[in-house]
C-alpha cells in the first residue's frame, strides 16, 4: 500500500520560537498541515505524523483520525521513522516528508511513489546549499548523503542537497532502521544513513531530482520561514493573474492556497484573503480588506472591511469599516457600512445598517433599515439572546433593542428609542422620555442672573 509519513517531532531549536517549529505559519496556514494537505492531494490517504515536540499542539491541526505515533525524545530522523516502524509493513511503499518543508507539490509525491528504488531519495540543485545534507556520489550513483556539520571543506562545495524526502520499500526501511547508528557529531539516528546501510546489503538506492528546487525548501530559522511565504505567496498571486484575477498591487496583497477566486475579480492593495474563502466574478475585495472562510458574491464590494467566517451574497456592499464577525450571512444586495459590526446574524435581502451599528444574534428581514447608531443589547451579562427584526421595517437612529425581543413587519421604531418589549407588526414604538420645551426658559435665566 502506499503510505506517507510526515516526521514532526523536532525542536526546531534554530527558529528560537517556543511555538513548536511545524506550526510556524505560511500564509495563515501551519506549515505540517501544508505537507499534509499536499499528500492528500497527491491522493493518498494512509498517512501518519512522527509528533514529539509540542505534541499537544501540534495533534491539534491534524485532522481528525489522523495516526500519529509519539517520538518522546528527538533522537534524529531515523529514531522518528522507528517510533512509527509499525505504521511500515514489508510490503508498503512509503514516502516519508518533513513537517518543516511545507512547498512540496502533490505531483512530486506522486513521482516518489512511481520510483522503483529499494530507496529513491528526492534532491534539488541550489545555488546555496547551506544547511542541507549533501548528496555524495562515486561515478553516476550515490555513495551517501553527509549532514552539513560532518561534511568536509570538498564535500560543503558539493550543492546537489538531500530534500529530505524519500520513497522507500517497506522491506527496505524496516531493515535500515534496524541497523543505523548515532556515529555523527550530532549523536543523532540519521535518516540519512539508510543510503549507505542499504548499498552495502545489497539494496538498490536511487535519486529522483525535483524540477523545481524551491519546492523542497525547508524552514530551520524565522528568516527561513519568512523566505518560504514569500516564494509561496509570489506563486499562488502568479497564478491568479494567470487566470484573470486582477491584482492591483501584489506586493501587498496576501492570497492563502486554499482560496478560490473566480476571474474577474480586482483585488486591491493592502488586501489579505485566507482560509477556504470563495470570491465569486466581479466582486471588488480591498483596498486594505481581510477575509478569512468568507465567501464574496458577484458584483460585491468589500471595502477596507474585515470579515471572518462570513457568507456575502452577490451585489453587497460591505464597508468602508465594517466588521463582520462568524455566523454573518448577507443575502444578496444587503448594504453593510462604516462602522458596522455585525455577529452571527443573518441579514435578508436588500437589508441596508449604513452607519455606526451593532447587530448580535440578530435575524433581519427582507427590506429593512436599521438606522444609525442602533445597537442590539444581545449579551445580558449571563447569556446572549436573540433579536427578530420583520420585514420593511425601519429602526430609527439611536436605537437599542434589548434581546431577546421581536419587531413586527412594517413596524416603525422611533429613534432614540430603548425598546425592550415585543413590536407588534406595522406598529409604532417610542421608547424614550418625551420631549420638553420650556418657552423662554434661557431668556428668564439670564435676567434672573442680571438683577443678582
Ligand atoms: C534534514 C536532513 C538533511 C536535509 C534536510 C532538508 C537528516 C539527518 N538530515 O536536516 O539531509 O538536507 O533535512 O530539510 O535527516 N524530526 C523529528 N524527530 C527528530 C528530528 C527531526 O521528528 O528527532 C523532524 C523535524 O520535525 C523536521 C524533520 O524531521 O520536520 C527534519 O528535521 P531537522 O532537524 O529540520 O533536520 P535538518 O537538520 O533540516
Ligand atoms: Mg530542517
Amino acid at each position: 500500500m502506499n503510505k506517507v509519513l510526515i516526521l514532526a517531532g523536532g525542536l526546531g531549536k534554530r527558529m528560537r520560537s517556543p511555538t513548536p517549529k511545524v506550526l510556524h505559519n505560511i500564509l495563515e496556514k501551519p506549515m505540517l498541515r501544508w505537507v499534509i494537505d499536499s499528500t492528500l492531494n497527491a491522493g493518498i490517504t494512509q498517512f501518519a505524523v512522527v509528533v514529539g515536540h509540542g505534541m499537544d499542539e501540534v495533534k491539534r491541526v491534524l485532522p481528525e483520525g489522523t495516526k500519529v505515533y509519539v517520538q518522546e525524545e528527538q533522537l534524529g530522523t531515523a529514531h522518528a521513522v522507528k517510533c512509527a516502524e509499525e505504521f511500515v509493513e514489508e510490503e508498503d511503499k512509503i514516502v516519508v516528508l518533513y513537517g518543516d518543508a511545507p512547498l512540496i507539490k502533490p505531483e512530486t509525491i506522486k513521482r516518489l511513489f512511481s520510483s522503483q528504488a529499494d530507496m529513491t531519495i528526492l534532491t534539488a540543485k541550489v545555488d546555496n546549499p547551506s544547511g542541507y545534507g549533501r548528496i555524495v556520489r562515486q561515478g553516476e550513483r550515490i555513495s551517501k548523503i553527509v549532514e552539513e556539520i560532518d561534511a568536509d571543506e570538498e564535500t560543503l562545495k558539493v550543492n546537489e542537497v538531500n530534500s529530505g524526502m524519500y520513497a522507500f520499500k517497506g522491506k527496505a526501511l524496516r531493515f535500515a532502521l534496524k541497523r543505523i547508528k548515532p556515529s555523527n557529531k550530532k549523536g543523532e539516528y540519521y535518516l540519512t544513513d539508510a543510503v549507505e546501510v542499504l548499498l552495502a546489503n545489497g539494496y538498490e538506492v536511487d535519486t529522483l531530482e525535483v524540477k523545481n528546487p524551491q519546492e523542497i525548501l525547508g524552514a530551520n530559522t524565522q528568516k527561513e520561514l519568512a523566505q518560504l511565504a514569500k516564494i509561496a505567496r509570489e506563486h499562488i498571486l502568479d497564478l491568479f493573474m494567470e487566470k484573470g484575477v486582477t491584482i492591483e498591487d501584489p506586493s501587498s496583497t496576501f492570497i492563502g492556497p486554499d482560496v478560490d477566486i473566480e476571474a474577474g475579480v480586482v483585488i486591491k492593495p493592502f488586501s489579505f484573503v485566507y482560509g477556504k474563502s470563495t470570491i465569486k466574478s466581479g466582486a471588488v475585495i480591498g483596498p486594505q480588506t481581510t477575509l478569512k472562510d468568507t465567501f464574496v458574491g458577484g458584483n460585491t464590494y468589500v471595502i477596507r472591511s474585515e470579515c471572518d467566517n462570513t457568507y456575502i451574497s452577490q451585489g453587497c456592499r460591505v464597508g468602508p469599516f465594517s466588521r463582520l464577525r462568524p455566523g454573518t450571512k448577507l443575502e444578496r444586495d444587503v448594504k453593510v457600512g462604516n462602522y458596522v459590526e455585525v455577529k452571527n446574524s443573518h441579514l435578508f435581502e436588500g437589508v441596508k445598517a449604513q452607519h455606526l451599528t451593532y447587530l448580535g444574534d440578530a435575524t433581519v428581514e427582507k427590506g429593512t433599515n436599521i438606522g444609525a447608531g442602533t445597537i442590539t443589547c444581545n449579551y445580558d451579562g449571563v447569556k446572549k439572546n436573540k433579536t427578530f427584526i420583520g420585514k420593511n421595517s425601519f429602526i430609527g437612529s439611536n436605537t437599542a433593542l434589548v434581546a431577546p425581543v421581536k419587531i413586527g413587519e412594517g413596524a416603525l421604531i422611533g429613534a432614540g428609542s430603548v425598546i425592550t418589549q415585543d413590536v407588534p407588526p406595522f406598529a409604532l414604538a417610542l421608547g424614550r422620555a418625551r420631549q420638553v420645551n420650556k418657552e423662554k426658559w434661557v431668556l428668564k435665566k439670564m435676567e434672573e442672573e442680571d438683577e443678582k
